[in-house]
């Protein structure tokens, strides 16, 4: 059974999937490069743990013992764990690179899982120490709160890493579903086009996003395309979109827009820059 779950990257999707392996009862690494980012995200757990307990979800021990299991850190050599769970940048070689490294401080049964929104785990896999021990688990924003996880198997990943990972995901209090290996898996598949459609219609001036998110709303769907984008962060939407139209080799109709090029270009990210089609309260910094 495993007990100690690390999380590599802070952001986003790293600080929300830790507070839920805490929770879970894991002792839980949370590491980043970036130091900025560790502190912030220790806050926000601190603060997302203290509102559940306003709303009598936890009482104040609960919560004491939840924030006791977490150890935060910038020190890639803290990284020794039962199940590692990768969620940096989306970008290949940063991924490979830290697997590798970290296969060679963990033991013979470290599990290595990607949180990859679009990037082949097969591809990932090829180039990693231990291959039969890797998986992509990936999870929904926010983790806290979404139920889906996808399990993705390669065809190097054993069942007994593909077992653990599914029960994990259960103990998480998640819903797994296995799916194969695909550009964007299911939801990013299905999901690529209520992105780009909305951005043509920008893009061409038909309206504008404000009111293509307002339209989505009100026909039922829980946010708009550029809202949604915002929390997603317009540089991970923008690397899926590239990483999805290459492995479908290039149809038109999933071609990346310029907009989000630009939006990247200038750092307007989307809720974690404080800026992105929408603009957002930033955190103050050493602020608990
Ligand atoms: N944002 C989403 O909605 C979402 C949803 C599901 C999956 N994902 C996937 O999760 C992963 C992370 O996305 P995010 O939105 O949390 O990104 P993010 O930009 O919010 O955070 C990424 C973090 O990784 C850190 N980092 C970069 N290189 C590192 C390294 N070598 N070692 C340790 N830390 C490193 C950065 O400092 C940054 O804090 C991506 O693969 C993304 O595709 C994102």
């Amino acid at each position: 059974m495993p007990q100690t779950i690390c999380i590599c990257g802070a952001g986003t999707m790293g600080s929300g999937i830790a507070q839920v392996a805490a929770q879970s009862g894991f002792q839980t690494i949370l590491f980043d490069l970036n130091k900025e980012v560790i502190e912030n995200a220790k806050s926000k757990n601190e603060k997302d743990l203290q509102r559940l307990v306003e709303k009598n979800k936890i009482n104040s021990t609960e919560k004491e013992n939840i924030l006791n299991r977490f150890h935060f850190t910038n020190n890639i050599n803290d990284c020794k764990a039962d199940i590692i769970i990768e969620a940096i940048i989306e970008k290949i070689e940063a991924k490979t690179n830290l697997f590798n490294q970290l296969s060679l401080i963990n033991s013979a049964e470290t599990i290595f899982a990607t949180n990859t929104s679009s990037l082949s785990v097969t591809d990932i896999a090829k180039t990693i120490l231990h291959p039969e021990r890797m998986i992509g688990m990936h999870f929904f924003n926010p983790a806290t709160i979404m139920k889906l996880v996808e399990v993705v198997n390669t065809n190097f990943t054993n069942e007994k890493t593909t077992q653990i990972i599914i029960a994990l995901a259960k103990q998480f209090g998640k819903t797994p579903v296995l799916c194969k290996d695909a550009a964007g898996f299911i939801v990013n598949h299905v999901a690529r086009p209520y992105y780009l459609e909305a951005l043509r219609l920008v893009e061409q001036g038909i309206a504008d996003f404000e009111t293509i998110d307002a339209l989505m709303e009100a026909t039922g769907f829980k946010m708009g395309p550029f809202k949604l984008m915002d929390l997603i962060g317009n540089d991970i939407n923008y690397a899926v979109s590239c990483s999805v139209y290459e492995a479908m080799k290039k149809p038109e109709r999933l071609k990346p827009s310029p907009i989000q090029e630009e939006r990247v270009k200038k750092n307007e990210l989307g809720k974690k820059t404080g800026k992105g089609y929408y603009f957002y309260p930033l955190p103050l910094k050493g602020n608990k």
